[in-house]
């Protein structure tokens, strides 16, 4: 079992339903949190998909595509600075504040086979499919001139078959969180690709 394992299945208090962090509060914890403008951007990256996943896939209303888009920005939020309890410590520091049950199921859920919380909700679900794909496509993206620019979904399928490419994305786990939804992985990479590549 690793030492990562959270231990539980359930996280905060159901009476703080629909507390949440706004996105300034967001942000300061992670400019205090996060000093690596590079994880930064990987958690602005993953907030901008789960956003836009909520609002066009999913039809949610304000308050819920914010919790969807608070759960991305501040899921690796406690990466660096404490890196042997990662997960540990956002989740804690959330329940601290008293912060809706869902959001920190989600950030807790974004990595079942290291955290031990199997993703539930279609926002746990999805967390755990964008958190590893995004890194990957941006990956892909770095080596080209262009970057994003005319990156092809067959290209970035093509280095996924590629082991020695960005060889710490877990492809185990992409392929266990897509099993998961009944969503294409073409289609999701083409969301990805859209969504991220607006954000610096
Ligand atoms: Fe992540």
């Amino acid at each position: 079992m690793s030492t990562r394992n959270l231990g539980r299945s359930t996280f905060g208090d159901p009476k703080n339903a629909g507390n949440l962090l706004t996105l300034e509060e967001a942000g300061i914890l992670l400019n205090e949190w996060v000093p690596n403008e590079k994880l930064r951007l990987h958690m602005k990256q993953v907030a901008a998909n789960m956003k836009a996943w909520a609002i066009e896939k999913e039809g949610a209303d304000e308050p819920t595509a914010l919790k969807w888009e608070l759960a991305g920005l501040l899921h690796d939020a406690d990466w660096e600075k404490y890196p042997d309890d990662h997960c540990r410590v956002i989740v804690e520091e959330l329940e601290r504040r008293n912060i809706d049950p869902e959001v920190i199921h989600c950030i807790a859920s974004h990595g079942p086979s290291v955290f031990g919380v199997e993703p539930v909700s279609k926002m746990d679900k999805m967390i755990y499919a964008i958190d590893e794909l995004s890194g990957f496509i941006h990956a892909a993206a770095l080596i080209r001139p262009t970057l994003y620019e005319g990156l092809e979904v067959k290209s970035v399928l093509k280095r996924l078959k590629t082991p020695s490419f960005a060889a710490q994305v877990s492809r185990e786990d992409i392929q266990d969180a897509v099993s998961r939804i009944d969503i294409p992985l073409e289609e999701l990479i083409q969301f990805i690709i859209d969504h991220q590549k607006k954000i610096s």
